[in-house]
């Protein structure tokens, strides 16, 4: 089969992307770089099966062009990162919404399948013990940037279930939460990449808040796999999926077992959230995922455990770092 990969030079894109070569597809994969990077896709680039175009989204003849070449779209194109949405808040939202607009309204027109990646971001901050695809979403006040991201997403969201409904577009759509592995990287506000690279030069781990939030870690392989298996299956058509690793653990936890596996002369110093992201930053004490309807669907369980999710991380960054002999800037940023 033919996929367009949107983002395919992203960190989950370039997984996607190896994946489908791996399983004999031709990729398209369209991405602007803006985030991602070329070093990503290098070795798929080997295969006369993968086509790189360098642009964006938004570029309609481009994007309608390739959507007339594929059987499938991907769409994972978007801003991401915490400390990319605060700062770019315009972009955020024109981009992650535009950018849907028009991957929806040419699939439309070819009547092609659509798989959309969203986020656990959208069930904001409620609290509940595990996020459900039916509970509501408790998005904060639009004056605080964070939300502006979520709220893209779940525009999205409602696009894609717009279309399903009004036109019978194929379409899926998925929810990651927080999916780590290697390629991912700490600059735009990822914490498992940070505060490896803090840990390999012996800097301290810099943990915003108190340390105690929980979050949920799911290997970037099995990501792909369910995403794949989702955008094969007739019977994920019309339907939302959380996509996650139920298993949490606090963001202090985290620092210290990072610092135990590198075995790293790193302490742990807390800072306060108003400090790196401004006096209207809000953040939730955790975030779980229920995997009981993409269970039900593809058989989707996780793999991998965290220890062997940040084993592997850390050998890709230590021999990243071996061969580019390049010391990783001070991060100042915090996970979504
Ligand atoms: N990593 C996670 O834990 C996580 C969690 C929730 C949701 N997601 C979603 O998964 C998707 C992939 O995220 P990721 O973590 O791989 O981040 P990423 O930043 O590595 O990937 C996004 C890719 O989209 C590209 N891009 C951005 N704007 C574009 C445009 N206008 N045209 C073409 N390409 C463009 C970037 O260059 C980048 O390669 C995103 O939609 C994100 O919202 C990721």
């Amino acid at each position: 089969m033919k996929f367009l990969v949107t983002g395919g030079a992203g960190f989950i894109g370039s997984h996607v992307c190896e994946y489908l070569l791996e399983h004999q597809h031709t990729v398209f994969a369209l991405d602007d770089l803006s985030t991602g990077s070329a070093q990503n896709i290098q070795d798929l680039k080997k295969s006369n099966q993968f086509h790189f175009f360098y642009d964006s989204i938004l570029n309609e003849s481009i994007l309608s062009n390739l959507i007339d070449q594929c059987d499938i779209i991907l769409h994972l194109a978007a801003v991401v990162g915490v400390q990319k949405v605060i700062s770019s808040p315009v972009e955020t939202i024109e981009r992650n919404v535009k950018g849907t607009e028009f991957v929806l309204k040419y699939a439309n027109i070819k009547k092609k399948k659509v798989l959309i990646t969203s986020t656990s971001e959208v069930y904001g901050k409620g609290n509940h013990d595990r996020f459900s695809e039916t509970d509501d979403l408790t998005i904060g006040p639009t004056f605080i940037g964070r939300w502006g991201y979520a709220c893209s997403k779940a525009i999205d969201e409602f696009l894609g279930f717009a279309y399903y409904k009004e036109y019978k577009l194929p379409v899926i759509i998925v929810r990651f939460f927080n999916v780590i592995g290697p390629r991912q990287v700490g600059h735009y506000g990822m914490v498992v990449p940070r505060f490896i690279d803090q840990a390999l030069v012996d800097q301290p781990l810099t943990v915003f808040g108190n340390g105690l939030q929980t979050r949920c870690f799911l290997y970037v392989k099995d990501a792909v796999e369910a995403v794949y298996k989702l955008a094969l299956s007739e019977a994920s058509v019309g339907n939302v999926f959380n996509l996650g690793n139920p298993h949490a653990i606090s963001i202090s936890d985290l620092a210290k077992k990072i610092i135990s596996l590198t075995n790293s002369k790193s302490d742990i110093r807390f800072i306060p959230y108003h400090q790196c992201y401004g006096s209207d930053f809000e953040d939730m004490m955790k975030r779980v995922p229920n995997i009981e309807k993409i269970n039900h669907h593809i058989g989707f369980l996780p793999k991998t455990n965290l220890e062997d999710m940040l084993k592997e991380m850390i050998r890709f960054k230590t021999s990243a770092r071996e061969s580019s002999k390049i010391t990783p800037p001070h991060f100042q940023i915090q996970s979504l």
